[in-house]
């Protein structure tokens, strides 16, 4: 390769989500917890989950049939299949290489790429997989496909509404109307115990709820001021703020810390103002020109004032991303860009055009990014921006066609599925009925683990990239 390929970026996404919720209103009741402690106090409307019809393979065989199937792309001209997951159901055998079933009958075995595993940051891992192989000397001219996906399942307590389930598929490739911005990465990694798996015949995870939070938000504080420095070296700018980004995406196990975290972002850029500027930018505030920013995740004076002053700039930048993550749940590998799909979907093709974007990758254990992308400026009519966004047009439908179970319903699928995780053999009980068509499901399991799946007919093919 003589020189590196132009605007390597994503040139297609699609995004799943179960077709059955249980609506956070009800499970408060059930739960027998204050009203509005789910759904103010964490924020969340809705929470996605599957029967045990579904799991990890099955939603990535129904997200990477559908977007092959709506932008009209050749198995062949995929080269690198990248899944990120922490929905674990075999400790050797990988989710990509039963992706590769979809792959055979078009005798496509030609396909570099596995699984990434670091809780809700494979994804991300897997997409940077992605695009470091377009910009290497072993690209062959062909996409990269990556696929970010999970079922997200707490046991009975405080954690279990902030589960989810869905999975996201991009095509990464050159000339893409969303690019990532070179050289503007920055990452925060450390060890930590604050949500793990160590017992691998349970979905469940250990959380220590607290712990996490202020991993999440230690982690948020490093890679910003990190991806500050990386914008201040490249624009020979002094002072980068928040100001720099046009929107601001994150990873959202549930929407409240989503925005406590933005307003984290503007307490960042008051620790990192001059303090003689101070009373001009910041009135009222000289009292904390002194605050350390390790002292305060669970300040509650710091925490207010830093929500209210950046209360507009929240609504303008970040709440249009928060539709699927409040509607759904945490979909771990998947928030993310569970985000980007969100703003996609809300915000006017006027406005998105040549939008700069933040997104902040958290996985637990721990390992996180901060990084940014670029919207292209064309939105002419078949521009491959409004392709994009014709092509998500069904994600509103479907949130809307979705089936409302009880929380005594969702308790007793969360039982079938715990009993049964592992079983062999088993055949599955969950109803197919209410699956979205182009769905996958488990039909079996057999004797020696190996499973099986079917699909349900009939998907809408929209368009070509
Ligand atoms: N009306 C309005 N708000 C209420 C009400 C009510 N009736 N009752 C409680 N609240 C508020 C609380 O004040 C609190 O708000 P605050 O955070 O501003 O203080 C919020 O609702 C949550 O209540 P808590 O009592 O703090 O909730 P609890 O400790 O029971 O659980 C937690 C919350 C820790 C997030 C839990 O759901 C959990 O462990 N989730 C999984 C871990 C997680 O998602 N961590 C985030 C990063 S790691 C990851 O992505 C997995």
């Amino acid at each position: 390769m003589e020189t590196w390929p132009k605007d390597v970026g994503i040139l297609a996404i699609e995004l799943i989500f179960p077709s059955i919720y249980v609506d956070q209103t009800d499970l408060e009741k059930y739960d027998g917890v204050s009203t509005g402690k789910y759904t103010i106090g964490l924020g969340q409307s809705r929470m996605g989950f599957c029967s045990d019809r579904e799991d990890i393979h099955s939603l990535c065989l129904t997200v990477v049939h559908k977007l092959i199937e709506k932008y009209g792309i050749k198995y062949s001209e995929i080269g690198r299949l990248e899944v990120g997951t922490e929905t674990i159901v075999d400790k050797s055998k990988s989710v990509k290489s039963v992706l590769m079933s979809l792959f055979e009958p078009h005798g496509c075995t030609d396909l570099e790429g596995i699984d990434t595993t670091n809780a809700c940051y494979g994804g991300t891992a897997a997409l940077f997989n992605a695009i470091q192989w377009v910009e290497s000397s072993f690209w062959d001219g062909r996409y990269a496909l990556v696929v970010a996906g999970d079922i997200a399942v707490y046991a009975k307590g405080s954690a279990r509404p902030t589960g989810g389930a869905g999975a996201v598929a991009m095509l990464i490739g050159p000339n893409a109307p969303i690019v990532f911005d070179r050289g503007l990465r920055s990452t925060y990694m450390k060890h930590a115990y604050d949500f793990y798996k160590p017992d691998l015949s349970s979905e469940y995870p250990v959380v220590d709820g607290k712990l996490s939070i202020q991993c999440y938000l230690s982690a948020l504080d490093h890679c910003y001021q990190g991806y500050c420095k990386k914008v201040s070296k490249l624009t020979q700018t002094s002072q980068v703020d928040i100001n720099f980004l046009d929107a601001m995406l994150f990873h959202s196990p549930y929407c409240k810390l989503v925005q406590k975290s933005f307003g984290r972002l503007m307490l960042n850029d008051f620790v990192r103002c001059p303090k003689d500027s101070i009373p001009t930018k910041y009135p009222g505030l000289e009292k904390y020109a002194n605050v350390k920013l390790n002292e305060t995740y669970f300040d509650r004076d710091i925490e207010k004032i830093f929500l209210g002053l950046s209360k507009d700039l929240f609504e303008k930048k970040t709440r249009e991303s928060l539709l699927l993550a409040s509607e759904v749940g945490n979909m771990y590998t998947a928030s993310v860009y569970s985000s980007l799909v969100s703003l996609l979907i809300n915000k006017p093709i006027t406005e998105l055009a040549g939008m700069r974007v933040g997104l902040f990758s958290y996985g637990s254990g721990l390992a996180s990014t901060m990084y940014s992308i670029t919207l292209s400026k064309d939105i002419t009519e078949n521009s491959k921006l409004c392709k994009i966004i014709d092509n998500l047009t069904s994600i509103k439908v479907q949130l809307n066609k979705r089936v409302c179970i009880t929380p005594e319903s969702f308790t007793k699928i969360l039982e079938v599925r715990e009993l049964n995780n592992h079983a062999a053999p088993y055949t599955p009980v969950g109803s197919i009925e209410h699956l979205f068509p182009g769905t996958y499901y488990l039909k079996q399991v057999d004797e020696l683990h190996r499973r099986s799946y079917e699909r349900v007919h009939g998907v809408v093919s929209n368009g070509n990239i």
